[in-house]
């Protein structure tokens, strides 16, 4: 069964609060800007494309509410800096605007058009998955990441459709646990066979053949490829790397930054440390003991067998072949 992570109601947007996952659904009714960005920011909603589109949702409330465009926009805007979707989709709100469009209907097409480029790479990335695959997944980029089906996950979910008796390991993802509270949850509901692992397990998995395949989403491309994604992502990369075992991003266009050369370039969220010292409502270190809380890490394009996206396949993932693919209609 397919999920939904929000629904737009013409002056409200329900939105599943991803922070209850998986032991209660619970919807928050958001009627402002204001409690968008708050729910952008503290994870309600979060996965790059999934917080494009609610934030474009946030945008036509508080621009209908008579609100200062400007205003809203940065307020939307200073939520999570490295998903680039988020920017995407607030710049496409604000051309929309100054060109005196319909702006739920540029909101509702956003939200459209990403669950289409989903449908479009899972079935382009699921003719690489062979028969009986064993896969692992980082984070959660399914239908809750995304406007409907997924990233990485929608992947998942084609392949499994067609018939190709996939299994799928689930890394947890610390500290938010993506993998074990959202993938879990959603592999479940799709009758998709997974494990759950902790993300240290990935490297031994690999060392003993039983990884076939890597598939993970993105928060951020640059210009080269290098690829912005949860923390881990570097690492199941180079282990990846010296296993040889093929490691693909999947990630539609409104992903790319082409403004950014390269990796270096991409603003990198760091988070509370808070977030970090507890499990839930367990504290699991000293509180005296200073953390570091960092979101997401930067996968350089040579790691990258290829990325995935709703126009074609990236490889060998190359500037040049990052031009070519995302200049394709
Ligand atoms: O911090 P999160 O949960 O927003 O991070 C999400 C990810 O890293 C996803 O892999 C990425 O946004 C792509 S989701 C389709």
């Amino acid at each position: 069964m397919e999920v939904k992570a929000f629904h737009w109601k013409g002056d409200h947007l329900l939105l599943l609060d991803q922070r209850e996952l998986p032991h209660r659904e619970k919807w928050l009714r958001l009627e402002n800007h204001i409690q968008i960005a708050e729910a952008i920011k503290n994870m309600a909603v979060r996965g790059a494309p999934a917080i494009g589109c609610v934030a474009a949702y946030g945008f036509v409330l508080g621009v209908e509410k008579g609100e200062d465009p400007q205003r809203v926009y940065e307020i939307l805007s200073r939520t999570r800096p490295t998903a680039y979707n988020l920017f995407w989709s607030l710049n496409r709100m604000k051309r929309a605007l100054e060109l005196g469009r319909d702006l739920q209907k540029e909101a509702l097409n956003i939200e459209k058009e990403d669950y289409q480029a989903n449908r479009l790479m899972g079935e382009k990335g699921s003719e690489l998955i062979p028969q009986g695959a064993k896969i692992l997944t980082h984070c959660n980029t399914g239908a809750l990441a995304t406007a409907g089906w997924g990233t990485a996950l929608g992947v998942v979910r084609s392949s499994h459709r067609k018939g190709k008796r996939i299994t799928v390991w689930v890394n947890e993802t610390r500290p938010y646990l993506q993998g074990s509270r959202l993938t879990a949850w959603e592999l479940l509901k799709e009758g998709i066979p997974h494990r759950i692992i902790t993300d240290m397990t990935a490297g031994f998995l690999m060392s003993k053949g039983e990884v076939d395949i890597i598939l993970v989403g993105a928060d951020r491309i640059a210009a080269n490829g290098d690829t912005a994604n949860k923390i881990g992502t570097y690492t199941l990369s180079v282990l990846a790397k010296a296993h040889g075992i093929p490691f693909y991003v999947v990630a539609p266009s409104s992903t790319f930054d082409l403004s950014l050369r390269e990796g270096k370039d991409i603003p990198v969220e760091e988070r509370s440390e808070k977030e970090l010292k507890r499990c839930g409502v367990a504290e699991i270190a000293p509180s005296d003991s200073p953390a570091y809380h960092v979101a997401f890490d930067i996968t350089p394009a040579e790691n990258i067998t290829a990325i995935i996206t709703e126009k074609g396949i990236i490889h060998p993932v190359t500037k040049a072949n990052v031009e070519k693919c995302l200049s394709s209609v």
